[in-house]
């Protein structure tokens, strides 16, 4: 696996020059492709991440308005396409993000056969279905960043809260990347103890109110940030790139990533997130935990609302 080490990010905007900055300084990757219809906006990318060379771990940069730069990658990150404007929802942007996503796998995947595909694109479940469908590939290796980046800032907010490092808390947003995701408070828990149980002597509790307070927080947060800047990058960017360092390095780390779902909770034919064991191939596992009765149900409604997007888009 260690020698293979060639990323493609397709797109050059703020999330795709961000998850190939990530991956650079974490020395995830040796050969960095950024792909981008626009000539000078990834020339200007590959320039800018080049001149940084000195502070990263060796990797070559390269960039063109031509695909075939992409070509032998070993995973191949899409986040091309519209973006969310201010009060726009992520599924908003379907139609426009599965016409574009749908035209370019089947040539990504001419010129790197190979390759893991990574969807960031939102709707990111209703992208990745519609890449699964393009490439004709066994689902494993084609997958979404899904509710990594949620469960990222859920994790956050419950690290804040408790005073706790993240890395102590562990914790998911299950479902869609989106306005029906679903936090699995009955799995979530921060050295053993259970949320709903924490309450350590001269910590604050974590009681219902302040549970639904993070949960909202974590459900808006795109939007707060879309409303201040325009675009969120940096958290997607380091979940993207950590997705790709899962892979790379073999890790078999748990993450919540997107993937076809094939009867899990009785839920099947759409791509949602669950914790799922990532590997070197993609994704190994899709785990089920014993989630309480309201949350599977509230997830088979996730489901059904990624669902009707795509039956509406005749996918
Ligand atoms: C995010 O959650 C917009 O999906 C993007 O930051």
């Amino acid at each position: 696996m260690a020698e293979r080490r060639k990323v493609s990010v397709v797109g050059a905007g703020s999330v795709g020059a961000t998850v190939a900055y990530a991956s650079l300084i974490r020395g995830a990757v040796k050969t960095m492709a950024l792909y981008d219809i626009d000539r000078e906006k990834v020339r200007a990318e590959v320039l800018d991440l080049n001149h940084g060379s000195q502070f990263y771990p060796t990797a070559n940069v390269i960039g063109a308005d031509e695909i075939a730069v992409t070509a032998d990658s070993d995973i191949v990150v899409i986040t091309a396409g519209a973006k969310q404007k201010p009060g726009q929802t992520r599924l908003e942007l379907a139609a426009v993000n599965v016409a574009m996503c749908r035209s370019l796998v089947p040539s990504l995947l001419a010129l790197s056969p190979e390759a893991i595909l990574l969807l960031v694109t939102n709707p990111v479940d209703v992208v990745t279905y519609a890449a699964v469908q393009a490439s004709g590939l066994p689902s494993r290796r084609v997958f979404g960043s899904g509710t990594v980046l949620d469960s990222s800032r859920l994790r956050t907010l419950l690290a804040q809260h408790c005073d706790v490092a993240v890395h102590s808390v562990n914790a998911f947003i299950v479902g869609e990347h989106g306005d029906s995701q679903v936090p699995a408070w009955s799995q979530a828990a921060i050295g053993g103890v259970p949320v709903r149980n924490w309450s350590p002597p001269g910590r604050a509790p974590l009681d219902e109110q302040t549970l639904e307070r993070i949960a909202h927080e974590v459900l808006t947060a795109a939007e707060q940030i879309i409303r201040g800047k325009g675009a969120t990058n940096y958290a997607v960017g380091l979940s993207a790139a950590g997705i790709v360092e899962a892979v790379l390095h073999d890790e078999r780390s748990v993450m919540p990533v997107s993937s076809l779902l094939t009867g899990q909770y009785g839920i099947d034919d759409v791509c949602l997130s669950l914790p799922s064991i990532v590997d070197g191939q993609g994704v190994d596992v899709i785990l089920t935990p014993p989630l309480a009765a309201n949350e599977a149900d509230a997830l088979r409604r996730s489901a059904d609302t990624v669902r009707g997007v795509e039956r509406s888009l005749g996918i």
